[in-house]
Parts: structure tokens; sequence; C-alpha cells
């Protein structure tokens, strides 16, 4: 029977959605693994049966994918440009990203830590409130917070409009105007409404953490990556 083989740039580019110049170099850094060895040669073939890994990430052509993209403001989480922003979607230069969503929105002006997937058993876990899966913002607000806030956030706020108070919620003071919150529940426009509820406004907010996941190897905002098994598993 005849051997399934592709050349490695172009395994690279179909299973991140890379240009072939960006697969070569990545192999030339040394950054790609076929099987047990570090590939050093783009025009070398791989096989079906032969495993190749970005920076320890596997990749695969066919498959669920799981991406973190650093979001710059000014982009909005839906398939579509709307309200004259570009869709966060444009930002992932992969094959059939519109077979992709968002595991957790981000308003057009929040920044940060975004996750996109075509699991929907995957973004559901992380989504799903008997989850639990802590997110973690960076919040500056327009005045200094008021004291109490601590405890007021622990014991659950009442959103305008809503019948439940929010689940209990951890706050660490940068500064009097700059705060982290974290938070394991994601409704509306959460975070602006639990500081409109304290009599405050954000001013700018910027998503750090979801789960086990950071913005430490993405530190520009635009910049994506693949996620390994393991984070996938672990988030
Ligand atoms: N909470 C908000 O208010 N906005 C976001 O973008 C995310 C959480």
């Amino acid at each position: 029977m005849k051997e399934n083989k592709m050349r490695l740039d172009r395994f690279l580019a179909a299973a991140t959605g890379c240009s072939r110049a960006q697969a070569a170099q990545w192999v030339r850094a040394g950054r790609v693994r076929v099987g047990e060895s570090i590939a050093r040669e783009p025009s070398r073939h791989v096989t079906d049966g032969e495993g190749v890994w970005l920076d320890e990430a596997p990749l695969r052509v066919e498959g669920p994918r799981y991406f973190l993209l650093h979001k710059p403001a000014g982009y909005v989480c839906s398939h579509r440009d709307e309200g004259g922003h570009l869709s966060a979607l444009r930002l992932l230069d992969v094959p059939r990203r519109e077979d992709l969503h968002f595991a957790g929105r981000l308003d057009a002006d929040t920044t940060g830590l975004v996750l996109l997937t075509d699991d929907g058993a995957w973004s559901h876990r992380i989504s799903a409130p008997r989850r639990a899966c802590v997110k973690v913002y960076r919040a500056e607000l327009a005045e200094p917070l008021v004291a109490g806030a601590e405890t007021a956030l622990a014991e659950g706020l009442m959103l305008h409009g809503e019948t439940r108070p929010t689940r209990p919620a951890r706050l660490e003071r940068l500064s009097p105007t700059l705060v982290r919150l974290f938070i394991d529940e994601g409704r509306y426009h959460q975070v602006k409404r639990m500081f409109a509820a304290l009599g405050n406004r954000v001013l700018h907010l910027h998503r750090e953490q979801v789960g086990s996941l950071t913005l430490e190897q993405t530190p520009q905002p635009g910049q994506w990556r693949v996620l390994c098994e393991s984070e996938r598993d672990g988030v």
C-alpha cells in the first residue's frame, strides 16, 4: 500500500495556518520535532504515522484544535466584524478558522487571554459554572476602590437586573485604582458590572489567566499559539 507523506513545511502550514516561510524558520530554529528527533530540513517528508511537535505541542492536520490568543483592544470575539471592529478570528491565520469558537468572550475594548477551539465539550468545561474555572482580570479603575470591596466581593454582589448574587470573588489591590480580580463564572460584562455595583468604573480591563493558562509565552497583543495536550487537559 502507498504510504502518505508530506513535506514538513507543508505539514506545519496545514496544521497551524502559518506560511511555509514561517514554517521553515521554525524548523531552522530547532523548534520542530519529528518523532524523537529535532527536524533540521523544512523539505524533509513526514509520513502518516510520524508525530510532529512545535515547541513540544503536538500538531495534527485534522482533529480538534486548541488555540490561545492574546487579544488586542478593538477586536470582537465574534465570527463577524461588528460595530466597526474586526473579528478576533482574523488574527488567527489558520485553515478553517470559521469552524473555531471562543471559549469565553472578551469585550471589544478588553485585552488579554482568549481561548479558541472547535471542541465544544472542552469549551463547555471551561465555561460551565459547575467546573469553577478561575479567570483572572487586571482592572484599571476610574476611582480609588472603596474600603470593604474585598468583603463585598467575597460575599457576592447583586448585579443590576439579576436575581442571583455573583459567586465569591477574590480581589488583590495593586494600587488605589489598579486591582486584580479572580472570578470563576462568566456573566455578560461581569467584571465591569461588578465594579459598577461597587460604585466604580473600569477604564481598562485585561484578562491575565484562564485556569492554569497565562500569557507568558504570548506577551504581545495579537500573538497566538497552539496549546499542547497537557495544557488543554489541565486548564
Ligand atoms: N467582564 C467584562 O466586563 N468584560 C470582559 O471583557 C470580560 C469580563
